[in-house]
């Protein structure tokens, strides 16, 4: 299929609610027409995490002003698309059917096809649209769901490489703020602790370091900020500062040394590439310390470094309108208006299920 398509994306599956408009030149080129994004965090501060009910009645309360919203700044109708895409998965159950559902009405009410989006392939997709990313290349997907390593070698084509066997990155930062008293979200708050801090005062672990399969584990992690801590107690501000930025230590050294084993598997893979790529996502993208540790790996591994911005790493609905202009050029779907949310939905179904990913592993 090569001519122009314009898609209206619906993305629902955790915090934020969004709607986006996005067209697919007759070359392949992606731009986003219109989009829009509101985020719950204030709704579930208070709680120190996401609440699913209460996500799920703020999506409801504003997914229908969102979508005109988004056609309106897209100057687009209902009537200019071409297809809906909604994200059916992974995520909290609540907020997939009150997005999935209004997609499949907005599908039947136009006759246009739905697409139903898994949201990981949302984030993997990405940078090709932001950067025109030629496949294969490697995606590290590092959010408060999900510490992932995925090898994208096609539309519907994935190879996970790496997951987390407990925590993922995020939730250990948000658990490590949660612990010194920091306030939610927690990587924004330990990293401005960090600054501070002194990376060398304390030696946390640097979990599965060395080892040769490319999974991740921060419980131990997280454990051992806890007991020091614990250990030091009272804690000042000068301590938590040392902590945190200890704490980004381990988690530097740890994600040198597993995403570097993945660049090496990527390269003895696909020795020919020319233009080997590793690409970030996910809202513990924007920690300038782990950026420039991937960077720093990138330059060492000769591979291209690729940080789309961060609107587009954290969850959108640009990023699920493209996956289904993908799938929509790849003639992949659509899909039946009977198509049901999936909570669970691994992008690579050869992939074992390890212990404890996806406690919160849902969503990414
Ligand atoms: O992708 P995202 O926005 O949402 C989902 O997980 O769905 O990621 C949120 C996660 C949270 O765990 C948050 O603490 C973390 O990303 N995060 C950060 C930073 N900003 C957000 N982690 C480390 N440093 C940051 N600056
Ligand atoms: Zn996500």
């Amino acid at each position: 299929m090569s001519s122009q398509l314009t898609i209206l994306g619906i993305e629902t599956s955790c915090d934020e609610t969004a709607a986006a408009v996005v067209l697919r030149d007759a070359s392949g080129k992606g731009k986003i027409l219109g989009e829009v994004v509101l985020s719950q965090l204030e709704e579930h501060s208070a709680y120190g995490g996401v609440v699913p009910e209460i996500a799920a009645r703020a999506h409801v309360e504003a997914l229908d002003s969102l979508i005109s919203e988004a056609l309106l700044r897209a100057g687009k109708s209902l009537a200019d698309v071409d297809a809906i895409a909604a994200t059916s998965g992974p995520g909290l159950s609540g907020g997939l059917i009150v997005g999935l559902m209004p997609g499949k009405a907005i599908a039947r009410a136009t006759g246009k096809p739905l697409y139903a989006v898994n949201h990981l392939e949302g984030h993997a997709l990405t940078a090709r649209l932001t950067d025109g990313l030629a496949f294969p290349y490697l995606l590290l997907l590092v959010s408060g769901g999900h510490t992932q390593l995925i090898l994208v070698k096609g539309v519907g084509d994935y190879e996970r490489w790496g997951t987390t066997i407990d925590d993922a990155l995020g939730e250990a930062f948000d658990k490590t703020a949660k612990l010194l008293g920091l306030p939610y979200p927690g990587g924004p708050a330990v990293e401005r602790a960090a600054r501070a801090g002194d990376p060398k005062r304390f030696a946390f672990p640097r979990p599965m370091v060395g080892e040769a399969r490319l999974d991740f584990s921060f419980s131990g992690l997280k454990t051992a900020v806890r007991q020091a801590a614990e250990f030091i107690a009272p804690v000042t501000d000068h301590d938590i500062a040392d902590i945190c930025a200890s704490f980004q230590n381990a988690v530097s050294r740890t994600l040198k040394d597993r995403v570097g084993r993945g660049l090496t598997r990527f390269r003895e893979r696909f020795p020919d590439a020319t233009e080997p790529a590793l690409v970030v996502a996910g809202g513990v993208a924007a920690n300038s310390e782990v950026r420039s540790t991937l960077q720093a790996i990138c330059d060492a591994g000769k591979f291209r470094f690729v940080a789309p911005p961060m609107s587009l790493c954290t969850d959108n609905a640009a990023m699920i309108a493209w996956a289904g202009l993908e799938r929509m050029a790849e003639g992949l779907g659509p899909d039946d208006l009977t198509v049901a949310p999936r909570s669970r939905w691994p992008l690579d179904s050869e992939a074992v299920a390890l212990f404890g990913s996806g406690k919160r592993g849902a969503k990414a």
